[in-house]
Parts: structure tokens; C-alpha cells; sequence
């Protein structure tokens, strides 16, 4: 069956409704774009995006760090253990950079924000200078780092990791990898076109890095390796403490496959998703933009918010969990967007309010699948400053113009 055959079948025709007025080779490139979509799936897609309900949150209890640990208690062994991981070369860290930085105004990539700090170092540089430190404290051995990106922050991220060096790093401990990409579509379930010859895509959110893991050979790199486990850690903390010996030592200490740092949420409306437990006592996080108002303001008798276990984007997982779950079909998150795509005359249009939804893959889906799930509790002072939002966008440090134009 030809492409267009699949696409009819599909109910998917609108992807070629300018076909014919397209140059031979926009024809070509239109075919092979669309060709290389999930075809058949497309529907399926689609339809369970809109039927995910989410975790059975009726049945759910919180699930706070004083059931498992509390970073502060630690009496010295996490740490030692993690330090040791580290001195064997078994971990890896795994950073999230395939977010656009959207919210924060910037149009490049989150990691190479200045975040006002006198020394006027980007994330990236904080984050490598972290590892390096901790790679001092074990005395020896190397933390390997995977940088994830995504089609748009690929080329600005590596072109900034080498003009600035690696920030002390060798080059050879750093890899970079893409997450995938899906298509956008209408509220109906129509794939959206971005202009006549191209289809409308979206990075498929941070869940989207097992796959990239999978696809680009990452966890057989990491097996060459000899690394066991990883820490996982989202790019716009400016306090995320990188290959955190604690986190990695307490969850190697208690042989989890799995696990997730957290912080004590204190406002109901603060965008945190939250960690739950659900009646067959398997670990989930209900994401802020999924959370009712009811189970968000829901108290316990000394005040404190019932679901409190606040996530940071911070995770521990071991290699053999990762190729098991890397294969594995996460659930579509709904995001409806204001997507650029074309009218019917084939004219390019920028819409001012939501026209359709890209579908997300959410990193900490995974949990779910957990043999032994390892939740510790940290200071928001010492851990937690995310950067969101902005209302001015200063110029990245050390950013090389000609290179990235
Ligand atoms: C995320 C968490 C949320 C947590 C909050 C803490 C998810 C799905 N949500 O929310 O539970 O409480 O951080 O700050 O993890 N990214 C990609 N590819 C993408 C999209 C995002 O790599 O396609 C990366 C971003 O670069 C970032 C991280 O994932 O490093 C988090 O993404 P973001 O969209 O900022 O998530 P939040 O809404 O802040």
C-alpha cells in the first residue's frame, strides 16, 4: 500500500489536501514526513489521549518521605554508598534538556539561562561544575552525562556545551541524544499540518527520553560502561544538587529499581505534581495540571497538606529497570496548545487562542512499574528553585552568536 493508500485508510487525507500544488520534491519531502508517522496508530493514538484518566485516585493515599527517608537523617551511609558508586564509575547522570524554555521567554534552550548569579555562569556550567565536584569527592572514577535534547534544542546545546569547552568536563563523558517527536493534532484527531509540505510536530515531553534512550543506543552505551544506575535530573533547578550521593547511596542502599526525591509541598496551588500511592500500593505522581482542587486542598489533622510529597523532577532509576520500561507504551497527557499550522487556503496561521493538542509522554509514568519504588524527602531550601517563568529574558552567557545563528 502506497503512503497516501495508508493515510486514506487512516482517515488521515487532510495531510495531502495541498499536494497538488506542491513542486516535485515538496512532494517528496510531504510523503516521506508523513510516511514516517505511526500510520496505523494514529487513531488508537489519539483516542487513548483522550480516554487516560490518570492514576485511580479515589483509592489513592499520600505517600510522604517519612515512610521511606529524609535526606537530613542520613547518618553518613547513604552518602558513603553514592560516594562509592560513583568511585567505581557506575553512575550516570541524565540530564532533561529537550524542554523549549517557552515559559520562560528565551528562545534558546533553558540550560544556557544566566540566572544573575555574579560569576554569570548558565545552568549548564553550574550543573557541570556539580558533577565535577562530586567526581572529587569520590577521589575516583567518572559520572558519565547524558544530555537529552529535542529537535529544537539539539544544535544550540551541543554548539554551547563545546564552545564553553564541556565546562571542564572531557568530551568524551558527555553524550548528547534526541528525544522523538510526535504529531500535533486537532480536537477532532486530525494530524495538523505546520505548512503545506510539512506536518505539525511536538517533542513528546520528558517521557519521551526512554524511548531516545532505546533508539539512540544510550542504555547499550551505558552497559559498555559498566554503569548500573543513573540520576535523572530536570535542567531548570537552580539548586539541583547533580549525581547527589545522598539520593543515589539511599536508593542503592535500599535496592530499589526506582526512585524519586521530593519536597514538602506547602501550597495547594504550588505547580508540583505529587506522589501517591494507589489501593494496590503502587507509586504514582499525579501531576499539578491533573490534580483536583479537592485532592490538592485536602488536609491532614495537623494542617499539613495530605498529598505533600512534592516532586521535583529528580529520579533514580537502575539500568536493568530502564531497558525493561524503555519498550514499554507510557500513557498520552493532553496538552492543548496554540499550534501554528495552515487555514484552507493553504495560508500560514498563528492562533491566538488553543486550536489543538500535542500528546506528552510524562517521565515519572514509569513508576508505576516499580518492583521496589525508594521516595526521599530533601529541603526545598537546599534543593528546589525552579525556573519557570520570566517578564524579561536576558542574553545567555557566553553565548557565540555566529556559531548558533
Ligand atoms: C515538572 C514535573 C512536575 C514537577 C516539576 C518540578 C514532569 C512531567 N512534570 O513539571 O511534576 O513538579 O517539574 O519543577 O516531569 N523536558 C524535556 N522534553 C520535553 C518536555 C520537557 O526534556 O518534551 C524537560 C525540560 O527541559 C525540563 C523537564 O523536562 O528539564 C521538566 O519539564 P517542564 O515542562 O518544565 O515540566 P514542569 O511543568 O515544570
Amino acid at each position: 500500500m502506497t503512503v497516501r493508500e495508508r493515510v486514506q485508510k487512516a482517515g488521515q487525507e487532510q495531510v495531502f489536501k495541498f499536494f497538488d500544488s506542491l513542486s516535485k520534491a515538496e512532494q517528496d519531502k510531504l510523503e516521506a514526513d508523513v510516511g514516517s508517522l505511526p500510520i496505523e496508530d494514529l487513531e488508537r493514538m489519539f483516542k487513548a489521549s483522550q480516554t487516560y484518566e490518570g492514576p485511580d485516585v479515589a483509592g489513592c493515599k499520600a505517600v510522604n518521605a517519612d515512610r521511606t527517608g529524609v535526606a537530613s537523617k542520613d547518618d553518613g551511609t547513604w552518602f558513603k554508598k553514592g560516594l562509592e558508586l560513583v568511585s567505581e564509575s557506575k553512575l550516570a547522570v541524565v540530564l532533561l534538556a529537550g524542554g523549549q524554555g517557552t515559559r520562560l521567554g528565551v528562545s534558546y534552550p533553558k540550560g544556557m539561562y544566566n540566572i544573575g548569579l555574579p560569576s554569570g555562569k548558565s545552568l549548564f556550567q553550574i550543573q557541570a561544575e556539580r558533577l565535577k565536584r562530586v567526581e572529587a569527592l569520590a577521589g575516583k572514577g567518572t559520572i558519565q552525562l547524558y544530555v537529552m535534547t529535542s529537535g529544537p534544542t539539539r544544535a544550540k546545546t551541543e554548539a554551547f556545551f563545546k564552545a564553553n569547552n564541556f565546562f571542564g568536563l572531557k568530551a568524551c563523558q558527555v553524550r548528547f541524544f534526541n528525544q522523538g517527536t510526535l504529531p500535533c493534532f486537532s480536537f477532532e484527531g486530525k494530524v495538523l499540518l505546520q505548512n503545506k509540505s510539512t506536518v505539525a510536530r511536538a517533542p513528546d515531553g520528558n517521557g519521551g527520553i526512554y524511548l531516545g534512550l532505546k533508539n539512540e543506543g544510550i542504555i547499550e552505551d551505558m552497559k559498555a560502561k559498566g554503569i548500573t544506575s543513573c540520576h535523572f535530573y530536570c535542567v531548570d533547578n537552580s539548586l539541583v544538587k547533580v549525581a547527589d550521593p545522598t539520593f543515589v547511596g539511599f536508593c542503592a542502599t535500599l535496592d530499589a529499581d526506582c526512585g524519586n526525591k521530593s519536597v514538602v509541598k506547602t501550597i495547594p496551588t504550588e505547580s508540583v505534581g505529587v506522589v501517591v500511592q494507589d489501593a494496590q500500593g503502587v507509586h504514582h505522581v499525579v501531576e499539578y495540571s491533573e490534580l483536583s482542587t479537592e485532592m490538592a486542598e485536602k488536609r491532614d489533622e495537623d494542617k499539613q497538606l495530605t498529598f505533600r510529597a512534592g516532586n521535583i523532577c529528580n529520579h533514580y532509576f537502575t539500568v536493568e529497570f530502564l531497558e525493561k520500561v524503555c519498550s514499554l507504551e507510557l500513557p498520552y497527557h493532553v496538552a492543548k496548545k496554540k499550534i501554528p499550522t495552515v487555514n484552507d487556503d493553504g495560508e500560514l496561521i498563528k492562533p491566538e487562542t488553543p486550536n489543538g493538542i500535542k500528546l506528552e509522554k510524562f517521565i515519572f509514568d514509569v513508576f508505576a512499574f516499580a518492583k521496589k519504588f525508594a521516595l526521599l524527602e530533601v529541603d526545598r531550601e537546599d534543593e528546589f528553585s525552579p525556573l519557570k517563568n520570566s517578564d524579561k529574558a536576558p542574553r545567555a552567557q557566553n553565548m557565540i552568536q555566529d556559531t548558533l545563528e
